[in-house]
């Protein structure tokens, strides 16, 4: 076999993903706080608790990101903590994160922040939160106080995380914290007001830091039909529409289109610097559709599969996404990517076969500036509760101890060398060999 090294460009980034409820812990009124201690709600009971200790020491974790050689690092901020009630700013939260952000620049870790991850003070919630359009002139205030807080520390930004898995989780499948109103049509009001926050937000941080680089995290999914009966195939590229492109396309001129609206939003139309792509699996649609169900996870039996059945490695839906996303013409992040998989047995795999894809994507000169994998430690997985294990770093949430997997030492060579190799697939992941790196 011989060997082979696949190189990345100089300045490409490496760094992972976190958002603020899934590692910080000792969390404020939120309504996700509210909605794990309702029984049935998280799998097997489970509650954030302190989640991965960040808010009293997310400083352990960067230390071994940046011995791993990462240079950059996604995280979240926590609305509920810096804005408990509406216009009262709580100045100590806004002092923790300046020490995480400036730690981080210390460590020659480059912060990207993510403003929204699925998170809602409860006074939010308590005025109907994205079905009120009083929430754009809300997030656009909150966001006002961080550009001016914490702005000079923050070269990149995430308004909004996944939109689409928002809506699709918590008003069609009701396994997120219950909005006021749930269903489709409430859905999509929802995503419009998204949208304007988005374009609001987008604002507020241009006009005060005209160079920083702002986007939204967009989950990219492959949809293909569950079966070849006449009109399978139409309707996945309708759902894929819907779930893909429908908001960047929103961005892009500031047009709302059927089912999600019409008319033009103010302001939205060329609101982002860079397409953020978080990229897991691919979707089966059901045709006839469902009500109710509309993807399903039968996933082959021969595939690897993400523990909780969490869907197949597809590595190729990455080179996809890419391919995608450069309609838009503007530089792309893959902004997260991973897999829940406690053993480590397919993690190495994952990493080594979507940078692949990333590489080849380079080689054509796409416009891939950085990879966030997700996850640098593990952390508390939404409804899935701590069934399902993200992380580089393995952690027992009870004693909060660490340990790193084989795939961190993986990641580390990797960001070390600036590339991915066949001495790293005999070594990380033998079964790769082969197909990575063939003759
Ligand atoms: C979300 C993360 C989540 C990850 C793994 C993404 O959809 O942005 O918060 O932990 O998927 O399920």
């Amino acid at each position: 076999m011989a060997r082979a090294t696949m190189y990345f460009p100089d300045d490409f980034t490496w760094g992972t993903a976190t958002a603020a409820y899934q590692v910080e812990g000792e969390s404020a009124a939120n309504d996700w706080q509210r909605w794990e201690q309702e029984p049935g709600r998280i799998l097997n009971g489970d509650t954030a608790g302190k989640a991965s200790g960040w808010w009293t020491d997310a400083e352990q974790d960067l230390d071994a990101a940046a011995a791993m050689g990462m240079t950059a690092h996604r995280m979240g901020l926590a609305w509920d903590r810096l804005e408990p009630e509406p216009g009262a700013f709580d100045e100590a939260a806004f002092g923790r994160y300046r020490q995480i952000l400036t730690y981080m620049h210390t460590r020659g870790i480059e912060p990207m922040v993510t403003l929204h991850h699925f998170v809602n003070p409860l006074w939010l919630v308590a005025m109907g939160d994205f079905n009120n359009e009083a929430v754009v002139e809300q997030f656009r205030q909150f966001t006002a106080k961080v550009v001016a807080e914490l702005g000079d520390l923050i070269p990149k930004w995430i308004t909004i995380n996944e939109p689409l898995v928002y809506i699709t989780l918590r008003y069609l499948d009701g396994v997120f914290p219950a909005p006021q109103k749930s269903g489709f049509s409430a859905g999509m009001e929802a995503l419009r007001n998204l949208l304007r926050c988005h374009a609001a937000a987008y604002h507020e941080i241009k006009q005060h830091y005209p160079d920083a680089q702002v986007g939204v995290a967009k989950q990219y999914r492959p949809m293909r039909p569950n079966n070849r009966i006449p009109g399978a195939k139409w309707w996945s590229k309708r759902l894929s529409w819907l779930f893909n492109d429908a908001w960047m396309d929103a961005m892009t001129d500031g047009q709302l289109r059927w089912p999600v609206g019409s008319g033009v939003i103010d302001g939205l139309a060329g609101s982002y610097d860079f397409v953020g792509i978080n990229y897991y699996t691919y979707s089966l649609v059901h045709f006839p559709p469902w009500p109710g169900r509309l993807v399903n996870d039968n996933y082959p039996d021969n595939g690897l599969i993400g523990d909780g059945n969490y869907g197949e490695l597809y590595p190729a839906g990455l080179f996809e996404a890419i391919k995608w996303a450069l309609r838009y013409e503007k530089p792309i992040y893959i902004t997260e990517n991973g897999v829940p998989d406690d053993d480590d047995d397919i993690r190495p795999i994952l990493i080594l076969t979507h940078l692949r894809e990333i590489w080849r994507a380079v080689s054509f000169n796409f416009p891939i500036m950085g990879y966030y994998h997700w996850s640098l430690v593990d952390n508390f997985e939404w409804e899935r509760g701590w069934t399902q294990r993200f992380g580089l770093i393995a952690l027992d949430p009870e004693t909060q101890k660490r340990a790193m997997r084989t795939s961190a030492a993986l990641y580390a060579e990797v960001c070390k060398t600036n590339s991915i190799s066949s001495d790293m697939a005999r070594k990380y992941a033998p079964s790769l060999l082969a197909t990575m790196f063939p003759g």
